[in-house]
């Protein structure tokens, strides 16, 4: 982040009243939680503010099917998420909730100011209606044959299996997901924001170094790079939502009042504890605004919400940090395969929250990848590194003092040039930093390399045979070990912070960021284990909900004797052939993974920028998305047709093909051209 303003307002995604919370949604708010916890720790002004997002059309039908009203449908996932994410020790300063009366009048002013700058307008659409229903049919309550590639059962946006993009009206033989009847169009006047009369604003704003990070930033630019399309922010009757001023059976959709969230839960948090809204979102306000998301909602963060912020005269965000996606033991979270796992179940499981929390820590960077969740992974850092490392280093240390010098530290041994504890300074500049930048893994890579030196310093002056000789040098190593043990925990207490109140307990005193001055002559207490050693026994429970994932070999037919073969009734026929003129006017190049990244909402697709040696990379579509993660593909030398017409999928357009093996154990292999092979040579 840019220099930082005198207080910083952090959010996480509004998670969805309308299903459980799941391990999905754990690591945005472990990443967002752990910023908010590292800021407060350096002594700053920060607030985490989250809500339930109420709204939308999901939510009313899925009310309306248990039967009850869809507030009280939405205040019971409140209640529940609320739960859930406490005993993850997600850290919210407020949980709200948009469907509230700040809300409302928030989202009010809002639209009011955008309309009276000009940039509302009003125009009739038509769409599918159900008329058993009596409902407009949004893109994902109307299924049917999809109109490119013939597929039965397609939703109204998007084909699955050829993955293009149309309008649900283009749909062939359509059905209400509902009531499976056959919609009729009907025409509706709707209310659109014309984005396009933002769009220099957001250019400015979207490449402010800081603001966004370079990879989201490529498909930004992507999107940019053409005018914007108008928004369509109105939804008919019936819906759960806030009614558009004016009207009475037209609400506004549900993305429009969800950021809106963000400020009227500041609101509401503000008004509690005696401050103002101003303070942090007024345009001038000395604020950072700070949003934590997953790439499938960045159109929404990047582009609607700043217009709508600036467009209405409150304060843009300074930063929006995406996250990648979780994948359990290599693949997607399956229902069908059991690693779909709710927050719920992994607790009722007997697993503990600290152990996630350290696993997400460990492995998010900066980068907005992906993170896979292997249940070895989780077992072997967890026990390997917060246990036998720093839970070590604590343990040891306070055993010994507890049982040999009558649980009283004594005096830290001579300070030296680049000694452990000068290091120990250092290190905490580096974790700080870390922080700072969203970089966890960088963090806990610092704190346990420090406590390995620590360990590594404890074995070479082996106080426990010293004491026999120099027992003043031995209480000095211990002391020592026991001031850096305590450092380690504060600077992974934004992680782990239960971890770290046991360390604060069992040395007596409280852990202060940046307080190097070393307790001595202290009295501690009887140390515990810290941490409680993963088992095998303890993922047992969950792994055994998981199907076998991996591919199974295809079945072999029983031998049939040689004699008994019969000769075909017909003269096989020849593999189909295309002339060799035909294929000879393939061009095939070779073509570097700039970038790459998942297409939200269509599962099989990834977005390749591949530079070509032209004047700037080409985006290519490839449906492998289940095959590869994004970041395993870039950096790669592959092949491309490169001589193809475009083609729109899922409203992207691909110029080219990748070429990849079908087969190997994902199913699809890359076509790799290992060498030094410069982008836009010809392949032959
Ligand atoms: O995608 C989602 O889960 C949305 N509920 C996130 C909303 S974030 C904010 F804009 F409210
Ligand atoms: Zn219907």
């Amino acid at each position: 982040m840019a220099a930082m303003a005198s207080r910083t307002l952090v959010t996480m995604a509004l998670p969805y009243a309308n299903g459980s919370i799941h391990l999905g949604h754990l690591v945005e708010a472990v990443q967002t939680d752990i910023f908010v916890r590292a800021l407060k720790a350096m002594g700053r002004d920060a607030i985490f503010i989250c809500a339930s997002d109420a709204h939308g059309t999901p939510i009313e039908v899925n009310a309306a099917k248990v039967g009850i009203a869809p507030a009280e449908f939405v205040a019971r996932f409140h209640q529940e998420h609320a739960a859930d994410y406490a005993a993850f020790d997600i850290a919210f300063d407020t949980f709200y909730t948009t469907h509230s009366e700040e809300n409302r009048l928030h989202a009010e002013k809002i639209y009011e100011k955008i309309k009276a700058d000009g940039a509302v307008e009003q125009r009739e659409v038509e769409q599918f209606y159900c008329e058993v229903d009596k409902r407009f049919l949004p893109d994902r309550f109307v299924k049917g044959t999809c109109p490119k590639c013939g597929a039965a059962d397609q939703y109204g946006d998007a084909c699955e299996v050829c993955g293009s993009t149309y309008p649900p009206t283009d749909l062939k033989a359509p059905y209400c997901v509902l009531c499976q009847t056959p919609p009729v169009r009907r025409r509706s006047m709707h209310y659109f924001v014309r984005l396009s009369k933002y769009q220099d604003f957001l250019r400015q704003w979207t490449s402010t170094k800081g603001r966004l990070q370079p990879e989201i930033l490529h498909s930004i630019d992507g999107w940019l790079s053409e005018p914007l399309k108008d928004w369509d922010i109105s939804r008919d009757a019936p819906y759960f939502g806030f009614k558009i001023p004016g009207e009475e059976a037209k609400y506004f959709y549900v993305w429009l009042d969800a950021p809106v969230g963000y400020l009227s839960s500041t609101d509401h948090w503000a008004r509690a504890h005696g401050r103002t809204v101003e303070e942090f979102w007024a345009a001038d306000a000395d604020c950072d605004v700070v949003h934590f998301i997953g790439k499938d909602i960045v159109y929404f963060h990047t582009l609607f919400w700043p217009a709508m912020l600036h467009a209405s005269g409150w304060k843009v965000p300074s930063q929006v940090h995406v996250h990648g996606m979780l994948t359990v033991e290599g693949a997607k979270m399956s229902k069908s395969r059991g690693t779909f796992i709710n927050a719920r179940e992994y607790l009722d499981a007997g697993l503990e929250a600290e152990w996630l929390r350290y696993f997400y820590a460990a492995n998010l960077g900066t980068a907005p990848s992906d993170i896979d969740l292997s249940l070895s992974e989780l077992k072997n850092r967890v026990n390997g590194e917060l246990l036998n490392n720093l839970g070590n280093l604590a343990n040891r240390a306070l055993s010994i003092v507890y049982a040999r010098f009558e649980g009283k530290l004594g005096r830290m041994p001579e300070a030296s040039p680049n000694d452990l504890w000068s290091t120990a300074a250092a290190c905490e500049q580096e974790v700080s930093a870390a922080y700072l930048r969203c970089d966890t893994r960088a963090a806990v890579q610092a704190v346990l390399s420090l406590s390995s030196r620590a360990n590594e310093q404890l074995q070479r002056t082996q106080p426990w045979k010293l004491i026999a000789t120099d027992r003043d040098a031995a209480q000095a190593e211990l002391t020592l070990a026991v001031n850096v043990a305590r450092v380690c925990a504060r600077m992974l207490a934004p992680v782990v912070p239960k971890f770290a109140a046991g360390v604060a307990a069992q040395t007596g005193a409280p852990l202060r960021w940046g307080d190097f001055t070393p307790l001595e002559n202290a009295a501690v207490g009887e140390p515990h284990p810290l941490v409680r050693r993963i088992e095998d026994a303890d993922l047992a429970k969950l792994a055994s909900r998981f199907v076998a994932a991996a591919p199974k070999p295809a079945a072999v037919p029983a031998a049939v004797p040689a004699t008994a073969r019969k000769k075909p009734a017909v003269e096989e026929l020849p593999p189909a052939v295309i002339d060799l003129a035909v294929f000879a006017q393939t061009e095939l190049r070779a073509g570097k993974v700039v970038a790459c990244e998942r297409i939200p909402k269509a599962d099989k697709l990834l977005k390749l920028s591949i530079d070509l040696g032209e004047a700037a990379p080409r985006t290519i579509l490839s449906g492998v998305a289940k095959a590869y993660a994004p970041e395993e593909l870039i950096g790669k030398t592959v092949v491309v047709v490169a001589n193809l017409s475009p083609r729109e999928m899922r409203g992207e357009v691909s110029h080219g093909m990748v070429l990849f093996a079908t087969g190997g154990p994902r199913g699809f292999t890359v076509v790799e051209l290992s060498g030094e092979v410069p982008p836009g040579t010809k392949v032959k």
